[in-house]
Formats: structure tokens, sequence, C-alpha cells
């Protein structure tokens, strides 16, 4: 080799070697906080230009160095960045939810602003917030306003999340058909594919974080994408545009947010996601009113009745006025009814073009039904299944709202059955339809255009087959609770039902975003063809406590509650909406206790319940007020009770209790118990 030639090998090998040095130079910090009690650090670095943050609790990394940044129509915004200015403030103040698991929340972080320009000729703008509270941590990114971008298109956030301890991961999988409907999954981390928030991680020395987003308004869903390891990366809900997300500037994405705890019942007690959301901006909402339901509902999940006309039609005002009057009977504000309208009787499982929103079926009279519920103080609740024919639903909206307003029917259950993907919308140019997915940025604007319309006439808006919880219940407190999982309407049909690992997966997982409409209660254990529900009859009732929701069904039909009528009394007694909650023990996937303190009384209620193991939980019952002698009734899983071959074996007893003692709590394999403390 001439000499020449090997020369300028070897320099150009030194100068590789030169820029490698410099590219994995360390990051350089650019600005760090901690939480108020020291127990989160957060830093923001700039390697080469290429903005990451990275995560301490007490010292230790949890999350190793992760990149921000967009990939954008027009080029990524993740590099050739440098700081412009950067801001700092710190919060301690506290709110009040107006319903919700507690009535004081403290809202206590130290938050930081870091404004990057780039440095090239570009010179687009990208700020980035980070709010750092002891339990977890929210960061967003602020598009401002400037001269050279006035529209973002979006076509992948570049977010990751580099998890550092070695971790387990529960978690639903992403990009999939039946939206967040899936039993949770439970594999190392580093085997995670593409997966929903939230993510629930716990690692091997028992540290609990989840992965979720606060505030998802005119935006797409965030899913994760595992890359290598334990990295993951943000990959937005897909858009039939092709681009994830486009917004004019200036805007606020969503929060990323990470809850950090030592146990599993401290992400369960912790509020970032609310805190991370806008206070209430629909001021008075007495009007929103947590309470119990019945339904015109589970006959037809068992296939008994239909929501189709005909024969076999539930929604019919003779058999309606019934469930009134057992709602009367039994205190219960709300009866439900599906299939009370036009459009039900062919295919409208991803086609609802034949839904009339604003007029009933001929059998159903719907006028002298709510002025019938009035008078015995019920109220009936509304539905609108849209099959996903969203435009079709939002042209009828306005005057579908009118119609339930002017009947007094102050909330309403939604429901959009389609493949996810498979959302119709218009398309402008004609021709065939575009479809969206059910948590894209379409979906997203579709959900709060409804409970802003429904906000105007003081309506509560219930959707299943949602966009995932996000925490705006706060900002919109009409938003009053939604499904968003593998609910009860499983145990009727679904193969396989909800195994009973499934409902303490949801207490960690899903419960995290907010309120769900599980629809417990299902006292008959019997699903369509009666197949048997895998829950012991006491867990039954656990599940009113340990699943929130301000708004809870009464799910089974009232017949089968007359043969339970021992059982059906906690039903009946247990509150709905709460002062004060507190997980008392639990592990993921294994079991949970929770004790609530009701809101209207000073009475409190717990909930235990177990996976397909039997357990022994001691508890203390330090949570009652001191010095308070209380009437404690226990609804308990029976001598030798199993979901599998004694699921009805039941005992009610009443003990009296103070705040000095403690209770074996015993759960069957599959069971539960719920007890009620009041004071004497
Ligand atoms: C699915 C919902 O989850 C269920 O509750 C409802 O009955 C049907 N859709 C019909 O809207």
């Amino acid at each position: 080799m001439p000499q020449f030639v090997l020369f300028s090998r070897v320099i150009a090998g030194a100068s590789l070697l030169l820029f490698a040095a410099l590219a994995h130079a360390e990051p350089v910090t650019v600005a760090s906080a901690t939480s108020p009690d020291k127990v989160l650090k957060v830093s923001l670095q700039l390697d080469g230009g290429m903005p990451s943050y990275r995560v301490e609790r007490f010292g230790q990394e949890v999350v190793g160095n992760s990149k921000l940044g967009f990939q954008l129509r027009d080029g990524r915004l993740d590099r050739d960045l440098a700081v412009l200015g950067q801001t700092r403030r710190s919060v301690d103040e506290t709110w009040e939810q107006p319903w919700g698991e507690r009535r004081v929340t403290r809202n206590h972080y130290n938050e930081f602003t870091v404004q990057l320009g780039e440095t090239t000729a570009a010179k687009r703008r990208l700020d980035v917030v980070f709010r750092v509270y002891d339990d977890g941590l929210g960061f967003r990114y602020h598009f401002p306003e400037q001269p050279n971008l006035r529209e973002a298109i979006i076509d992948d956030e570049l977010t990751e999340f580099a998890i550092t301890p070695v971790s387990t991961a529960w978690w639903i999988p992403a990009g999939e058909p039946i939206h967040y409907e899936y039993l949770y999954q439970r594999t190392p981390l580093d085997q995670l594919p593409l997966a929903h928030t939230p993510m629930t991680l716990r690692s091997s020395e028992g540290l609990h974080v989840s992965i979720h987003e606060a505030a998802l308004v005119d935006y797409a869903g965030m899913w994760l994408r595992r890359t290598d390891g334990q990295r993951l990366r943000a990959q937005l809900s897909p858009s039939a545009e092709g681009w994830k997300v486009r917004r004019a500037l200036p805007f606020n994405t969503p929060w990323r947010t990470l809850q950090i705890s030592d146990t599993a019942g401290g992400l369960v007690e912790s509020s970032l996601i609310l805190n991370l959301n806008d206070p209430n901006v629909l001021g008075d909402v007495s009007w929103v009113k947590p309470s119990k339901y019945l339904g015109v509902w589970w006959s037809m999940h068992l296939d008994e009745e239909s929501w189709a006309t005909g024969p076999k039609h539930a929604a019919t005002t003779a058999k309606t006025r019934k469930v009134i009057d057992f709602a009367a009977k039994h205190g219960f504000r709300g009866v439900l009814v599906e299939g009370w309208n036009p459009g039900w009787d062919g295919m409208w499982v991803g086609n609802g073009y034949d839904f009339d929103f604003t007029r009933p079926t001929a059998d159903f009279d719907i006028e002298a039904l709510s002025a019938y519920g009035a008078k015995k103080g019920v109220h009936l609740i509304g539905h609108h299944e849209t099959g996903c024919a969203i435009e079709h639903y939002e042209d009828q909206l306005g005057a579908a709202l009118d119609l339930y307003a002017r009947l007094g029917v102050d909330s309403f259950k939604s429901g959009y059955v389609c493949d996810d993907g498979q959302v119709d919308r218009r398309n402008p140019a004609g021709g065939p339809l575009w479809r969206e997915w059910h948590d894209g940025q379409f979906m997203a604007r579709h959900h709060l255009k409804v409970v802003q319309e429904a906000a105007k006439r003081h309506i509560a808006v219930n959707p299943h087959e949602p966009i995932k919880d996000t925490g705006l219940r706060r900002t919109y407190p009409n938003w009053i609770t939604r499904e968003g999982a593998r609910g009860m309407e499983y145990n009727a049909w679904g193969q396989p039902p909800n195994p009973p690992e499934h409902e303490v997966n949801l207490v960690f997982t899903r419960m995290l975003s907010g309120p769900m409409d599980y629809t417990p209660g299902i006292l008959s254990l019997k699903g369509r063809h009666g197949q048997a529900i895998p829950s012991t009859l006491a867990r039954q009732l656990a599940l009113y406590v340990v699943l929130y929701s301000p708004i809870q069904m009464a799910a089974d039909l009232p017949e089968h509650y007359e043969q339970h009528r021992e059982a059906f009394r906690f039903i009946e007694d247990v509150a709905v909406d709460w002062d004060d909650t507190r997980v008392l023990d639990g592990e993921v996937g294994d079991y949970v206790t929770i004790v609530r303190k009701d809101r209207n009384s000073r009475d409190w209620f717990l909930g235990s319940i177990t996976d397909e193991s039997g357990r022994v939980l001691p508890v203390s019952l330090g949570f009652l007020e001191p010095g308070v002698r209380y009437r404690a009734e226990i609804y308990r899983d029976g001598d030798g009770a199993d979901f599998r071959s004694n699921p009805f074996a039941f005992k009610r007893e009443v003990r009296e209790v103070t705040s000095a003692d403690a209770m074996n709590i015993v759960l069957a394999p599959g069971g539960g118990q719920a007890i009620r403390f009041t004071p004497m």
C-alpha cells in the first residue's frame, strides 16, 4: 500500500475516533430538579445538541438517559438544539375534587421549563417542562409560537423511557382490534412488544413504576414500543391522514407520566394524573350526581333479551317500569336503558348509520317513563351506541342531548363498538371512508366535544369502548366514568371469562388512569347459557369498593337480587363518593385490600379481593376514628368457599370493633370480602 494512502487512512481513522469520542462524551446536564422531599431527581441533558432526561430515586437511577423530541413532517426535532433560557417554580397547593376517591388533594411539586432552539438555519423552538413530585413526575412539550413553524405535523414522538431496574411488566397489547379489552400479560419488561398505558412495572427489589399520560387533549394517545432491552419509545396512535397529530402552534402535548412507589398500593394512592390536569372549567357541578344504578342490560348480554325490537326486545315501557319500581324500592337513583332507540335491528356492530338518537322505538314511551321515574326519584340513564359512525352521531348530538335535558336524563352511557382502527370518518374528498383508531387525535377531539356539549346541558357522560382516561375528569367533572378495559360483560360471553387475577390486575393498571364502569354485582354468578363466573358471591360485593367509580351499576337482574337478599344489602348500602381512600395492602395480580371513607356519612367501607389463591390477610383498623365504636357488617366467603367448586358459600356477620383492633381477612380462592363500618 503506498505510504500516502496508509497515512490518509490513519488520519481518517483518528478523526473517526475523535468524532466517536465526541459523540459519546457524557451528556451535559442543563437543568435539574428534585422533588419537594428530595425523593426524586430529574435531569435534562444535552448530548451534542440532542435532549434527553434521566430520573433518580434516592440517588438510584430509575430511568437512564432517555431521548426527547419529535419526528415532524418537515424533519426531526430532536437534535442541534441549544438552551435559549429556562425558568423554575415550586407549587404547594390543595384543591378539592367535586366527587372522587378523596376530597382534598395536595399538589406539591418543583418544576423547570427549558426553552430549546435549533442552532441550524431552521431555528425551530421547543420547550420541555418537568414537574417533579415525591411520588412521580410528569413532563410535556410546549410548541411556542414561532416564525418558522406555524403548524406541527407530527409523524411520531421520539420520547423514550429507558427503565434501569430489571423489571416485570403488566401490560395489554396496543394496535390490536379490541382496544383496551385484553387480559393483562405479565412478562419481563425486556420481552414487551407494543403496549398501551397505563403500564405497570415492578423491579426485583420491589420498586413499582407506572407509565402513562395526563391531559390527552387534541393529540394522539401514546402507545409504548420496546426498542431494545428495557428501553421503550412512544408510538402515537395512528391517524387516517398518515401523520399522527396535526396542530396549529402554540400548543402543549399531553404530560408523559411516571408514578414511582415502593409499594403497589402507593401507585393507587398517588394523585399525580389528576394533579397534572387543569382545574375544573365547568364551575358548579353539583348537577353531577355520584350514584348507583340498575339497568335494562344484563339480560341482553345473557342473550335472553335483545337490543333489537321484536318479541325479545328488552327496552319496552312495561319492562322498564318494573326496573324503575325495583330501583325506587331499593334506593337506586338511575336506570340505564339500552336498545331504547331505532337502529339496533340490523347489524349495528361497526355500523351505526341506522341509529336515531332523537326518538325512541314505538314500544318505549320515553316521555311517560321519565315522568314515572321522576315521581319515584329515579332518573333514566340514556344510551348512545354509535357503532363507530362518529359524524353520523355528531350530526345528531345537539338534538339528542336536548331531548335528554328536557326529560331530566342527566347522564348517559355511550358506545363505540367496532374493531380498533375501524372507526368511521368522512373522507372530505368523498370516496371510501377513512378509518381511525379509538385513541387517535380524531377520537380525542370527538370525546371532548361530546363531554363539552353534554356539560352545556348539565349531563354526565360514561363512554364505553372509550379513549383511555388521562385525568380529564378534573377539568370536566361531567366525564364521570368510562369502560376502557375488559369489564363484567366478558363474564357473560367472554372466552375465557375474566379470571380472578384480572380484577386485581385492573386495580394496579387500568384503574391508575381513573374510574371504571366495570358493572359489578352479578350475584347469580352465571353468564350466558349458565357459564360459571370465576368469582365467589362475597367477591362481587368487594368489587364495589375495590374498583372505583362514582357511578356504580348493580348489573344483575332484579330477580337475582331477590334471590340473594342478604348479599344485596351491601350493594344497597355501599357508598360511591369518598372523602378518603387508602390501600391497606396489595400486590399486583395477587390481592388487594382498599378502605374508603364515605363522603356523606362517617361510614368506612373495606373491599378485599384475591386471585385464584386463598389468603389470610391481617389488617389493622387504625384508619377508623379513634375512640369510636363501630358496627362492622362483614360480608365474607363462607367456610369451604372456592370460585371453582363452591362459589355461593357466603356469610354475613356483625361485630363490634374500634380503631385499636386488627382483623384477619380470610379470602377463598377467587374470593373477596366487603365490610361496612358504621359508628355506633
Ligand atoms: C359494549 C358495552 O360495553 C356494553 O355495555 C353495551 O351493552 C354494548 N356495547 C352495546 O352498546
